[in-house]
């Protein structure tokens, strides 16, 4: 059975998009699933940002395909780690948990690489161009970490 990963935004068109594709790219596929979300509705059934896909592109990764969805309780149950990119989609979907179980499967994507500092990945979606490939290299380092450790646990 496959060990399924969801990352976490607030759009799901800017950071978590890449926080899919780029952990997925560093995972065997007949043990992981990486899935995407976001807390709010805006986006859902729209493509990553152009920015996102370009920075993706760039780095050899497709996220094209993707399409926006809405993060749902149901959710809980469906994955084994949900990764969120900031403190306030952390406060948004442990807001929704029901139980300790579900609250213990969220952690803020950059504390596997700070541990306890509570680093947010920025939002760059109103920010400059640079601020993609900024959030890009943040996404890669720390979705090597995450490889790493899922794959020593679970393959
Ligand atoms: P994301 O960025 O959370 O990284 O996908 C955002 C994209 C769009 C909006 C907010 C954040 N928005 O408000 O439309």
């Amino acid at each position: 059975m496959s060990v399924k990963i969801l990352m976490v935004c607030l759009g799901n068109i800017c950071r978590s998009p890449l926080a899919e594709g780029i952990l997925a790219s560093k995972l065997p596929k007949d043990k992981f699933t990486v899935d995407s979300a976001g807390t709010g509705s805006w986006h859902i059934g729209h493509s990553p940002d152009e920015r996102s896909i370009a920075v993706a592109k760039k780095n050899k990764i497709s996220i094209s395909n993707q399409k926006g969805r809405q993060f749902s309780k149901t959710d809980f149950d469906a994955f084994d780690y949900i990764y969120v990119m900031d403190n306030s989609n952390y406060e948004d979907v442990i807001q929704l948990a029901e139980n300790q179980q579900q609250k213990e499967k969220v952690e803020l994507i950059l504390n596997e690489l700070f541990p306890n500092e509570k680093v947010d990945v920025p939002d760059p979606y109103f920010g400059l161009p640079n601020g993609f490939e900024i959030v890009h290299n943040m996404l890669d380092e720390v979705c090597e970490i995450i490889a790493k450790k899922l794959i020593a646990k679970h393959t």
